[in-house]
């Protein structure tokens, strides 16, 4: 629609939300993200960017999580091998939800995040996705999709640290 602001959302059913969509958000549970793109349908995916922002959390048998893949695997290359078509950008796992989209409201976006994918044209527009959407000041790229497996396996040392700090809007700055 003509002069719509593209932040703003709108609901449909996962295989029409695909179809419209030109840069696509994973954002479910990763328990149910291969399931969840199943239903979106390949032929809606093929050639798009997919911005992956799931983590593999496994809940069942109770907090704290442990990973349903890890070490040689991440549900980012699950998805990337399901897919080989679609330009998969892992980027935001590694945020609490409302940090992701409002960095600034931490230090002044003195943190990182980072990113991890196949496709540099699909990274660069990602970042662009990062920085002049969101407000992100600092995007780290850390190779391709493979080092997923590092980001996803972060989550046992942030949830760690959210238990700690009581609170989930901490970030980590990388100096080198
Ligand atoms: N929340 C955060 O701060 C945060 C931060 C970093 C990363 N993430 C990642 O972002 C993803 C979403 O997190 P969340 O906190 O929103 O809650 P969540 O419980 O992990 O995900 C809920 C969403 O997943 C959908 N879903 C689950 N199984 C599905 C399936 N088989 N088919 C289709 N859809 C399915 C649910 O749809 P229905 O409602 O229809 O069941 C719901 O929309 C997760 O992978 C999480 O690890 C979240």
């Amino acid at each position: 629609m003509a002069g719509r602001d593209p932040r703003q959302g709108q609901a449909g059913s996962p295989a029409a939300t695909a179809a419209h969509g030109e840069i696509l958000f994973n954002a479910t549970n990763g328990g149910g993200s291969l399931e969840a793109l199943a239903l979106a349908g390949e032929a809606n995916l093929n050639g798009k960017i997919l911005i992956d922002i799931s983590n593999p959390l496994d809940f069942s048998r109770g907090m704290p999580p442990t990973l349903s893949v890890s070490n040689t695997d991440s549900l980012g290359e699950q998805i990337q091998r399901a897919y080989p078509r679609v330009r998969v950008v892992k980027t935001l796992n590694t945020i609490t939800a409302s940090l992701m989209v409002n960095p600034r409201q931490l230090a002044d976006g003195d943190h990182h995040v980072f990113i991890s994918g196949n496709d540099a044209d699909a990274k660069a527009k990602v970042v662009d996705v990062l920085t002049n959407w969101f407000g992100w000041r600092h995007v780290l790229d850390l190779g391709d999709i493979a080092t997923a497996r590092g980001t996803e396996m972060y989550l046992p040392i942030w949830l760690r640290m959210w238990g700690a700090l009581g609170t989930g809007i901490f970030n980590v700055k990388i100096v080198k």
